[in-house]
């Protein structure tokens, strides 16, 4: 190090303790870090007498304001903070102001805290929530008895690099109940997390209530009992009947409750493969009609939907139909992976359409198969996006990928235009270890540490910036095989979860992983107080 930087780093870091020392301020440590972060001098006091205004009265301002005094309700001593119109912020009160002129980043927000009081405005309201969410963030994490909130002057801009900012959730190889579901939601809006992808139907469980085809639910949502053990090795099974599903009541609610929070709904309806579940509640389904079960143990099946009948696609449009009316979501999962296609070179319906239809092979069948799924979806309004597998054979003409089998899928989308979701599994995949497997409760393999999701770069560097446009974002996806709890599920996802919530949000240069690990101590005391039960390995190093 030459002298001047020696020297330069010598004056910031006195200049940084002194600032601390005399002003006493309150440490900012917000995951996802914000994009800018100035501190003020002075502290300003939330108390039972402040009150929430908001520039206009609107299902959206009167939502963030009851998520912010539900909050200081549930986690602090405070009754509901009044709240009620002004035009202008009003001294010593809390102005949320939603103004499109302003002009301000999608989903962006400032927040500025004086002996004013705060301010938060966005151009529209998933800003003014993040904003809220930010705010939540600087309070004391926990403080149950206090009536009283010292918040630190400070001036924050903030907004994120990608659209897409997701955590999945398999509901299928162990149910979820609902109450999960929707805390699930709470702490992925509380980490700036805009996407659920809902993955609904599989093998093992079909999970969603088709009013049309009520076997699905009878039939496809009951095993009649699970693998102990390794997929790999055991041949063991527990003998307890395991099942569950969602009735469409409490779909709306998910998907209502997400609205609240500004969580997009993405639900995922498996197809061509992965859809035995499906296949043992209505046989016709597959090539060869069965009989088939609800599946017992983890893996890649060869019983799969038939792609010669016309009836799996009167079958596919008639749950679509009625998955679209659940969910107001622009982009639906259909699946697309890990489908062999042992059973379509036997069938001779499926060799019947390849002829027909001039395909090469069995892969440009699967693609057949997709872009039939496509052409409904547009032809009501929505978009398709499926695994990176929907690329072999040719990909529908406007369909989105989410890469998983590694980036390469998400480089060759966006090479040809299409929209693509990172979620490869050398770093995506929370269902991976995160510490020494001697250590852990079992797990389906990987090492995904904390250190290395933090690390992930969702922009391959081999796109140019025109091809870079199509990475919407980046996901993180939950396979439950060995989660059979709730607890377990949030042990494998958090941490990881807040990890991924700064590759997806914050600046790409600000990333630093000791700092972030500084934020993150204050975070989980966070977690603490709301009882998320989050792996410390990578903490208490
Ligand atoms: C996948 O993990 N099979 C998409
Ligand atoms: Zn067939």
């Amino acid at each position: 190090m030459n002298y001047i930087k020696f020297m330069a780093l010598t004056i910031l870091a006195s200049i940084s303790i002194f600032g601390f020392t005399s002003s006493k301020e309150i440490e900012i440590n917000i995951i996802p870090k914000p994009i800018s972060v100035k501190i003020d001098q002075g502290q300003f006091v939330i108390d039972q007498k402040t009150r929430i205004f908001y520039n206009f009265e609107s299902n959206h301002t009167q939502n963030i304001a009851s998520a912010l005094n539900n909050h200081l309700k549930k986690f602090y001593s405070f009754e509901p903070l009044k709240g009620s119109f002004s035009k202008e912020a009003k001294k010593g009160s809390i102005f949320l102001k939603l103004d499109s002129a302003l002009k301000m980043p999608k989903e962006g927000y400032r927040i500025e805290i004086s002996n004013r009081g705060v301010t938060i405005e966005a151009s529209a309201p998933n800003g003014l929530f993040y904003g809220v969410q930010t705010l939540i963030q600087m309070m004391p994490p926990d403080a149950k008895k206090l009536n009283k909130i010292k918040l630190q002057m400070a001036q924050i801009v903030d907004y994120p690099r990608f659209d897409w900012r997701g955590l999945h959730l398999d509901v299928c190889r162990h149910f979820m109940p609902k109450e999960f579901v929707l805390k699930y939601i709470d702490y992925m809006s509380m980490h700036k997390l805009n996407t659920f992808h809902f993955h609904l139907t599989e093998d093992q469980g079909w999970r969603i209530e088709i009013k049309k085809y009520p076997l699905l639910t009878e039939v496809g949502s009951k095993r009649d009992e699970t693998l102990i053990g390794s997929g790999r090795s055991s041949n063991q099974y527990d003998g307890i009947p395991h099942s569950g599903f969602y009735t469409q009541e409490d779909i709306k609610e998910i998907v209502e409750y997400a609205a609240k929070r500004y969580v997009n709904v993405v639900p995922e309806i498996e197809m061509p493969g992965h859809a035995l579940a499906a296949l043992a509640s209505y046989p016709h389904l597959g090539c060869t009609s069965g009989p088939y079960k609800v599946a017992t143990r983890w893996g890649v099946f060869d019983d799969v939907m038939c792609a010669g009948k016309e009836s799996t696609f009167e079958f596919i449009e008639d749950v679509l139909e009625e998955v679209l009316a659940l969910f107001p979501s622009q982009y639906i999962h259909i699946g697309g992976d890990e489908c062999p296609k042992k059973r379509w070179i036997e069938c001779p319906l499926c060799q019947e359409r390849i002829k027909q239809e001039g395909l090469k092979d069995e892969h440009e069948l699967q693609s057949y198969f997709i872009q039939r799924a496509e052409r409904f979806l547009n032809s009501k309004g929505r978009k398709l996006i499926g695994w990176d597998e929907i690329l072999e054979g040719g990909l529908a003409p406007n369909a989105a990928v989410m890469s998983w089998r590694g980036v390469e899928g998400g480089i060759a989308a966006a090479k040809q235009s299409h929209y693509v979701v990172m979620t490869p599994g050398s770093h995506c995949y929370f269902d991976h270890y995160q510490a020494d497997p001697q250590t852990q409760p079992l797990a389906i393999g990987g090492f995904t540490p904390l250190e290395k999701i933090y690390s992930y770069e969702p922009v391959p560097e081999t796109l140019t910036q025109e091809e870079a446009r199509f990475i919407m974002g980046a996901q993180g996806n939950v396979w439950t095989e060995y989660m059979k709890t709730t607890s377990h599920v949030e042990f494998m996802v958090y941490p990881r979860a807040a990890a991924l919530s700064e590759v997806v949000w914050s600046a790409k240069g600000e990333r630093d992983y000791n700092e972030f690990l500084k934020r993150l101590r204050e975070q989980v005391k966070r977690y603490d107080v709301y009882g998320i039960n989050y792996s410390k390995a990578a903490i208490d190093k």
